[in-house]
């Protein structure tokens, strides 16, 4: 039998996500780094390799980063958690990012000045995608994505799609209706 101790130190009562760290986009069960942060330094473990088999929104990897572990690894069932924690811990040149947006933007609104340009691309395959989008929501998202995928630099596209990502599930007829 193990005897139970309450320490109100593990609580974290008042802290979020959001409190120490940017949140990029929603995602269920996420942990407080904080609360990692605080297990290695109980342990002193300041260096190795962090392994994280279920690794959701990449937060044992901000409290591993931050406790000074400089190699580490995850996997996760759910393709938006390993999207999310490739884009918080690749590091990405400003000015690059900066540079891609300005072509992303120009391509963009070069595009639509014409609206039958959007007739012109392909549409994703999506069961139902009337259920989920208005036709001009999906055409939007559809010249969205569209130049999204024209980016060449993988990192740079990975981290377009995240608020991408946040965005299709804004629009979409569930958010608006809860
Ligand atoms: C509670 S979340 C992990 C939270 C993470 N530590 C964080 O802070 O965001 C559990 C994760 O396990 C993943 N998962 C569930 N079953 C899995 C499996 N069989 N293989 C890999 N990942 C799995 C889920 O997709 C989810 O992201």
């Amino acid at each position: 039998m193990y005897k139970v101790i309450r320490n109100t130190k593990y609580d974290y009562i008042g802290q979020s996500y959001s409190s120490s760290y940017p949140n990029l986009h929603k995602y269920p069960a996420t942990m407080l780094p904080q609360i990692g942060i605080d297990v290695l330094k109980e342990l002193n473990i300041s260096d190795g390799r962090l392994l994280d088999p279920y690794c959701g929104s990449g937060s044992s990897f901000a409290s591993g980063l931050e406790c000074g572990i400089k190699e580490m690894y995850g996997c996760d069932i759910n393709p938006l958690a390993v999207l999310l924690s490739r884009v918080k811990f690749t590091k990405i040149s400003t000015d690059k990012l900066l540079e891609t947006r300005k072509v992303f933007r120009d391509n963009l609104y070069d595009f639509i000045k014409n609206e039958c340009n959007v007739e012109t691309l392909p549409r994703p395959q999506i069961t139902n995608i009337d259920f989920w989008f208005s036709k001009e929501v999906a055409d939007n998202l559809t010249m969205i994505k569209y130049f999204i995928d024209n980016i060449k630099d993988s990192d740079i596209k990975s981290f377009f799609l995240l608020p991408f990502s946040e965005t299709v599930r804004e629009c979409s007829y569930y958010s608006r209706k809860i």
